[in-house]
């Protein structure tokens, strides 16, 4: 069986942890799949950083790569210039893509899913949202016949673990920070984080995959935690409650039976007895409560390299599968345009 080549476009902490677990477990996968599954091109901004790397692999020219003869690309790189037009090229060619680019699908997540159905390449993305947890292919597959009415939650792992420690052990915003970014969690900019963008994109991911809609980072009202300090920790604290960064997600009904979808990300004090209080670390936690289904649950490690490239392997899995058995990933529902409301309307 020919093998499936894979390009794979920026190499940090998620990155280097996918060319590991493909290199190390690459009998198993090639089982799984029915084929091997080959690393054609590796595309780092430096190449001459990357002594660990097989050198063979890399390149600095990503667009070349991704025009080359590949059956998937794996971006890893974040942001949306340059990387939106090498994805658009990738779906175009019929090229399957597997993102995290959270950022890249909260602004321009139709004109990808339009590129990959007209193509018919399969677009995957369960790592752009929560590292580890499965939480795209429920949204977008298990719960497609169900209503969803509301998407709540932790999403953030850098800013969970911020305002967990400030909790526990009473240490600074600033101290957390450091400590979050040598463990791998925060954005390359952890202003991203800490200003509630990240989640803001995450927020616009869910909304719109739950209420079949098209949500963008602009449309979500967003609060971040840099202006949380010790005194409103303890200050939460002496109420019995902690402080966690939550983005919402709801359908909302008006008075004459329009309906709207509202997306917010702002911190809350919440009572500790709440389930999401014990969420600590860079874990996340989201609830989803759909009319049929009532409520579900979702909590695992939302950051870090490794649990983030499980979810990227699993997204390749199911993209390679589809180019040995010639069969086709999920599809986006075709939009309802439920209107999402004003920023700062709840
Ligand atoms: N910086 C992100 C976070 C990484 O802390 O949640 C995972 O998307």
């Amino acid at each position: 069986q020919a093998p499936v080549r894979v390009a794979l476009l920026g190499c940090g902490t998620v990155g280097s942890e996918v060319v590991r677990m493909l290199l190390a477990d690459a009998d198993e996968l090639a089982a799984r799949v029915g084929a091997p599954v080959e690393i054609a091109g590796i595309a780092v901004r430096r190449p001459d950083k990357h002594p660990e790397l097989p050198q063979e692999l890399l390149t600095a020219d990503a667009g070349e790569l991704v025009e080359s003869d590949v059956d998937v690309v794996v971006e890893l790189i974040g942001g949306i210039d340059p990387v939106r037009g090498w994805l658009l090229t990738a779906l175009r060619r019929g090229t399957s893509v597997v993102t995290g680019n959270k950022a890249l699908l909260a602004e321009c997540g139709a004109e990808l899913a339009e590129a990959a159905s007209a193509s018919g390449a399969d677009l995957y993305y369960e790592a752009a949202v929560a590292g580890a947890i499965p939480l795209v292919r429920p949204l977008r597959e298990s719960l497609a016949g169900d209503r969803i009415t509301r998407v709540m939650g932790i999403v953030n792992g850098t800013t969970n673990f911020i305002l967990s420690a400030m909790d526990s052990t009473g240490a600074s915003y600033a101290e957390t920070l450091d400590e979050a970014t040598r463990l791998g969690y925060a954005e390359a900019d952890p202003s991203a984080d800490v200003d509630g963008y990240d989640a803001a994109s995450k927020a616009a991911i869910l909304a719109s995959l739950a209420f079949h809609t098209r949500v963008t980072a602009g449309d979500v009202y967003r609060e971040g935690i840099a202006g949380i300090n010790s005194s409103d920790i303890a200050a939460a604290r002496r109420l019995d409650r902690t402080v966690k960064l939550l983005a919402i997600c709801e359908r909302v009904a008006a008075e004459d039976g329009t309906e709207s979808v509202s997306a917010r990300v702002h911190p809350v004090m919440i009572p500790k007895s709440h389930q999401l209080a014990g969420v600590g670390g860079a874990f996340n936690a989201v609830y989803v409560e759909a009319e049929a289904a009532g409520e579900l649950m979702f909590y695992g490690q939302g950051a870090g390299g490794a649990p983030t490239a499980s979810a990227v392997l699993g997204d390749l899995v199911a993209a390679s599968r589809n180019r040995v058995a010639g069969g086709r990933g999920p599809r986006e529902s075709a939009h309802a345009d439920l209107p999402v409301r004003p920023m700062g309307q709840t």
